[in-house]
């Protein structure tokens, strides 16, 4: 049963000059992780890497919040090889990203050898059913909302449909899992992900754009009315 939300706020659309003082603000503003949107200009177009890795290893200075490092890049051995020195709490990669299930089977073990949680995400074309065989094994399942590649983006609403079939799949087979929506996230469509059954929302712009963090993300955690039971 889920009871509480949670947010991980996407750090990928912080202006120039403003990290500093947003770490802060966004610890101070009670964010439950920050989400390091990793992107190698290969398995997306941008290529945020290396800014990723320095603001990572900032806030891992200032802060004792959980990292929660989604990797959007084709060579995922090495990009987990870098972000376990920043010592995250979980790393998410994307299923598309493996060439075959013995190197999803290889990536959910090696990052689980290194001590850390365990992600798959999945993209809006991915179909729910290719993840199932993994979800015993992983920590949580990261559904695209949009496409990956940048924020600012609106949700893809088939994906609350997915995220059901997910949350029901999961249920059903008493798998405990966290499932973690990522795109288009504000507060016209946070009810709609939690009432699916993502317990993890991510959000960048929405909250990265708002005067006050705390008030944003409060609402973005508030329970839904007909929580399940
Ligand atoms: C997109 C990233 C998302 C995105 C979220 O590829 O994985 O985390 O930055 O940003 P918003 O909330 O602006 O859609
Ligand atoms: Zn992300």
């Amino acid at each position: 049963m889920v009871n509480d939300f949670e947010v991980s706020t996407s750090i990928l659309s912080l202006k120039k000059g403003e990290e500093n003082s947003a770490f802060l603000e966004l610890e101070a503003a009670k964010t439950d992780y920050f989400h390091i949107d990793v992107m190698d200009g290969k398995f997306v177009e941008k290529d945020t890497y290396q800014k990723m890795l320095e603001y990572a290893a900032y806030i891992r200075r200032i802060s004792n919040l959980p990292l929660d490092v989604h990797l959007m890049v084709e060579d995922v051995k090495s990009a987990i090889n870098d972000f376990l020195a920043v010592e995250p709490n979980i790393i998410t990669f994307h299923l598309e990203a493996c060439k075959n299930k013995e190197e999803v089977y290889e990536m959910i073990k090696y990052i689980k050898q290194n001590n850390c949680k365990v992600g798959i995400s999945i993209k809006p074309n991915t179909k729910i059913e290719e993840i199932y065989e993994f979800l015993p094994l992983i920590h949580m399942c990261l559904v695209m909302t949009v496409e990956p590649g940048k924020g600012g983006q609106t949700l893809l609403i088939d994906m609350v449909e997915k995220i059901s079939t997910l949350r029901k799949y999961v249920d059903k087979n008493d798998i405990d899992i966290d499932i973690e929506a990522d795109g288009g996230i504000n507060l016209n469509t946070a009810d709609k992900v939690k009432e699916a059954g993502a317990n993890i929302l991510v959000a960048g712009t929405a909250i990265l754009m708002a005067k006050d963090y705390s008030v944003i993300i409060k609402e973005l955690k508030k329970g839904v009315f007909g929580d399940r039971p």
